[in-house]
């Protein structure tokens, strides 16, 4: 893994991560308790016709969404609220219909924004309205899962679902700015808190040495969810996508690929749970799965899959894969994975803590046994 280069800078107790794609840079603040500078952030983008904020139920529940109204309201921009069902399948064609429908119908134009407050689902499909409603209107991310802080908030990848087919439709926006709060993971639920440090670990363990013995000497710490080391951790895995991100935005060159450690395990996996199974839990197992590949083909040895474990058990995470999922299924639904090409298997495998490559080519014959 290259030293990570992201321009970060600390103010107060805010940490700012610039992602660098020329007129298409914005930053990342992350803080504790700083969900009301939201409406300072939104000022630097002014004219602004009116702030659309699409957020879930939950989060409305919890006063967040009112919070980021008011705070955006206090600078003079007109706030449109709306709110949706929770749950991945409002990341579908009929969501997207409607809420194109209501933007039209409150008159939202090109000088408007669409801020996203919420987890990777109201994210995703509000960065695809935005993307798609007026040819394209400006967009923003609040996000309030550890997933979608560490993860689905930065780098652009905005969609929805087709019936039978996950993010099938979408479109690269990147976003105005990014703002995350750690205070407000206090309120997660625990399995979504660990779908959230799934990807954490797995940034860890194939990217990033330093994070990985972070996480290591402060599981008591992240298992409690202290803001503290949330805010170190959260900066942590931001800095290390937008380094990526900067360096591969479309994922053209081979290096963004590498942000899917685990991931052509998990999407096997995830499938045959009909989705049950949260993604960073999926993603979890499936590193694990990959780490037990790459022991086999002699990329690291016994001591980094023991390593991996440890952490993974130590922040209740699971290593092991659950029943209900069948192995041969697992390897057919892999072959169709969007990284496979002619049958044969694709994954990012780990080369040390920290360091991984991408392996083409694998004969499916290798997994057949299992791992
Ligand atoms: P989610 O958006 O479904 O949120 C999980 C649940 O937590 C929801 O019920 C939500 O209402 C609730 N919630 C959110 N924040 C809360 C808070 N602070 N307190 C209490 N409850 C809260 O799930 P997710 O894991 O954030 O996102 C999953 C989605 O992200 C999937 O659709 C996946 O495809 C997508 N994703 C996208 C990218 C990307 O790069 N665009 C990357 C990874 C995942
Ligand atoms: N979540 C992987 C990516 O953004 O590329």
């Amino acid at each position: 893994m290259n030293p990570i280069t992201a321009e970060s800078i600390t103010m107060s107790d805010l940490q700012i991560i610039s992602v660098s794609l020329g007129n298409r840079s914005y930053d990342i603040e992350a803080g504790s308790e700083n969900l009301e500078h939201i409406g300072s952030f939104l000022t630097a983008f002014k004219p602004i016709s009116a702030a659309v904020i699409l957020t879930d139920e939950n989060i409305v529940q919890q006063g967040y969404a009112h919070r980021v109204a008011e705070s955006i309201a206090e600078t003079g921009i007109d706030v449109h609220l709306l709110s949706i069902a929770s749950g991945e399948q409002s990341k579908s064609i009929e969501t997207t219909a409607t809420l194109w429908e209501t933007l039209l119908e409150e008159g939202i134009d090109r000088k408007s924004v669409l801020i996203s407050v919420g987890g990777g689902v109201i994210g995703d499909l509000g960065g695809f309205v935005a993307a798609t409603y007026a040819r394209g209107i400006r967009f923003f991310q609040v996000p309030t899962t550890l997933l979608a802080q560490v993860d689905s908030s930065v780098g652009g990848k905005v969609g929805i679902n087709l019936p039978n087919a996950k993010n099938m439709v979408g479109a690269f926006l990147q976003p105005l700015g990014v703002l995350i709060d750690t205070k407000i993971l206090q309120t997660l639920p625990e399995t979504q808190y660990q779908s959230g440090l799934g990807e954490v670990v797995k940034y860890g363990a194939s990217l990033d040495a330093g994070l990985f013995q972070l996480l290591e000497t402060n599981t008591e710490k992240i298992n409690i969810r202290d803001p503290n080391i949330l805010k170190q951790i959260v900066t942590d895995c931001c800095r290390i996508k937008a380094n990526i991100v900067a360096e591969d935005e479309f994922e053209t060159t081979g290096r963004r690929v590498l942000l899917n450690y685990g991931h052509t395990f998990a999407h096997a996996f995830e499938i045959q749970s009909n989705f049950t199974l949260l993604h960073g839990l999926a993603v979890s197992i499936g590193s694990i799965c990959a780490a037990k590949l790459a022991v086999r083909m002699g990329f690291v040895n016994e001591i980094f899959l023991k390593r991996q474990i440890g952490l993974q058990q130590a922040l209740g995470l699971p290593t092991e894969i659950p029943e209900g999922i069948d192995w041969l299924q697992t390897i057919e639904l892999m072959r169709h994975d969007k990284k496979s090409e002619f049958g044969k298997l694709c994954f990012v495998l780990p080369t040390g803590i920290g360091s991984c490559r991408l392996v083409d080519n694998i004969d499916s014959q290798l997994l057949e046994h299992g791992l």
